[in-house]
C-alpha cells in the first residue's frame, strides 16, 4: 500500500533498538509516506541524524527552541501535519513521560500536541518492562486509545532471551497502516 500525501511522524528514542527504526524510515519512505523524524537527545547516541536525513529525505528534528524557517513553533506544526505518530523504538522513559503528562521534549510535546493516532513500539530488558510502574504507564495509554505493537520475546542487549524486544519491523509498519486506513 501507498500512501502519498500522508505524513508520519517517527519517534526514536534511546533504545539499543534505534538501529531498527532506520529499517522502518526505508519501508514507509519507499511506500510514499512523508516521513519525519524526531529524534530524541538519547536516541541520538544509537543512530546519527545523518543516517536518518539521507533514509527520510527530511530535515531529522531534535530541539524544540532551534528556531524555525517560519514563525509557528515547530512542535505544534510538526503535530498538525502528523497523520499519525509512530514511537519506534519507545523507552520506558518516554512512555512514563506521556502517560505522566511530561512533555519536556519535541517528541513528548508533538504527541501532545497532535490529534493524530499514536502508536508505540516499546523496547527494554524485561525487567524494565514487567516493574508494574511501566505496566501501568502502558495500560493507562491503552486506555486513551493509543496502539502498542510489542515488545515480544527475543534476544535482548544484555544478552539473554525475553520478553521486551522490540516487534518486528514489518509488524509495526503493518499496525501504522492498519490505522491511517
Ligand atoms: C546501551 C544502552 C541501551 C539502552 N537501551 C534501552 C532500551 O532498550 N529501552 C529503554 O527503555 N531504555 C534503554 N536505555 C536507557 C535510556 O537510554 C534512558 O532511559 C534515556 O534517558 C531514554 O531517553 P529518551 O526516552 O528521551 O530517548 C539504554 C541505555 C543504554 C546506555
Amino acid at each position: 500500500m501507498t500512501m502519498a500525501g500522508k505524513t508520519i511522524i517517527i519517534g526514536i528514542t534511546g533504545s539499543i533498538a534505534a538501529y531498527k527504526a532506520c529499517g522502518i524510515v526505508n519501508i514507509l519512505k519507499k511506500d510514499s509516506f512523508d516521513v519525519k523524524v524526531i529524534l530524541t537527545k538519547e536516541g541520538a547516541q544509537f543512530v546519527t541524524p545523518l543516517t536518518l536525513q539521507t533514509l527520510s529525505g527530511n530535515k531529522v528534528l531534535t530541539d524544540m527552541f532551534e528556531l524555525p524557517d517560519m514563525w509557528n513553533p515547530v512542535h505544534t506544526s510538526l503535530a498538525d501535519s502528523a497523520s499519525l505518530v509512530l514511537i519506534a523504538p519507545a523507552t520506558a522513559n518516554v512512555i512514563g513521560k506521556l502517560a505522566n503528562g511530561i512533555c519536556d521534549d519535541l517528541l513528548s510535546c508533538v504527541v501532545y500536541a497532535t490529534k493524530a493516532p499514536v502508536v508505540i513500539a516499546p523496547a527494554m530488558n524485561e525487567k524494565m518492562y514487567n516493574h508494574k510502574i511501566v505496566q501501568g504507564n502502558i495500560a493507562g495509554l491503552k486506555k486513551i486509545g493509543y496502539s502498542f505493537v510489542g515488545p515480544v520475546k527475543g534476544r535482548l542487549a544484555c544478552g539473554h532471551d525475553a520478553i521486551g524486544h522490540i516487534a518486528d519491523i514489518g509488524d509495526i509498519v503493518k499496525e501504522a497502516k492498519r490505522l491511517l486506513r
